[in-house]
């Protein structure tokens, strides 16, 4: 079972639409399992950190500016496949191109408010949960309901 830790962020939009608890629900339904969790404000300079790959691009400076504009639910979760499975649950970039069912497809309208960032590779995984928790952050426990959601 390769099991992975993924970096997932409700974005500023879906904070202030009240839509962390709907989208938390979610992962936790799924089976995911919370390993660290943070509520806070990025940093201009983590930010454009966060979103280095994109620099340069059109779209770089209403990112930047959107992701800052207010609190984001940042969190990691692990499980089997884990950065696979998220990326699928969020839909695609672009909320009018993402399948009903997922979040983007449930929630959103426009590509600049798509409520949720999920890191796209364990590779990215890996360098955005150094970028926003420290390692003591993330808690290594037990769930004893992963005897019923594996097998
Ligand atoms: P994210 O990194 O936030 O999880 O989103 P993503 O992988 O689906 O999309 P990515 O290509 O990494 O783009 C990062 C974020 O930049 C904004 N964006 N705007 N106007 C545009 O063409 C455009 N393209 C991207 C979105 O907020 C996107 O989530
Ligand atoms: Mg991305």
């Amino acid at each position: 079972m390769p099991i992975e830790q993924t970096y997932l962020m409700v974005k500023p939009d879906g904070v202030q639409r009240g839509l962390c608890g709907e989208i938390l629900s979610r992962f936790e339904n799924k089976g995911l399992k919370i390993v660290a969790m943070k509520f806070m404000v990025i940093r201009k300079d983590v930010a454009e950190n966060h979103y280095g790959e994109h620099k340069g691009k059109g779209f770089y400076d209403s990112l930047i500016s959107y992701i800052i504009s207010g609190p984001v639910l940042a969190m990691v979760l692990e499980g089997d496949n884990a950065v696979a499975v998220c990326r699928n649950m969020m839909g695609k970039t672009n909320p009018q191109d993402s399948a009903p069912g997922t979040i983007r497809g449930d929630f959103g309208m426009v590509t600049g408010m798509n409520l949720i960032h999920g890191s796209d590779s364990p590779a990215s995984a890996a360098r955005e949960i150094s970028i926003f928790f420290k390692p003591e952050e993330l808690i290594t426990y037990k769930r004893t309901a992963d005897d019923w959601i594996y097998e």
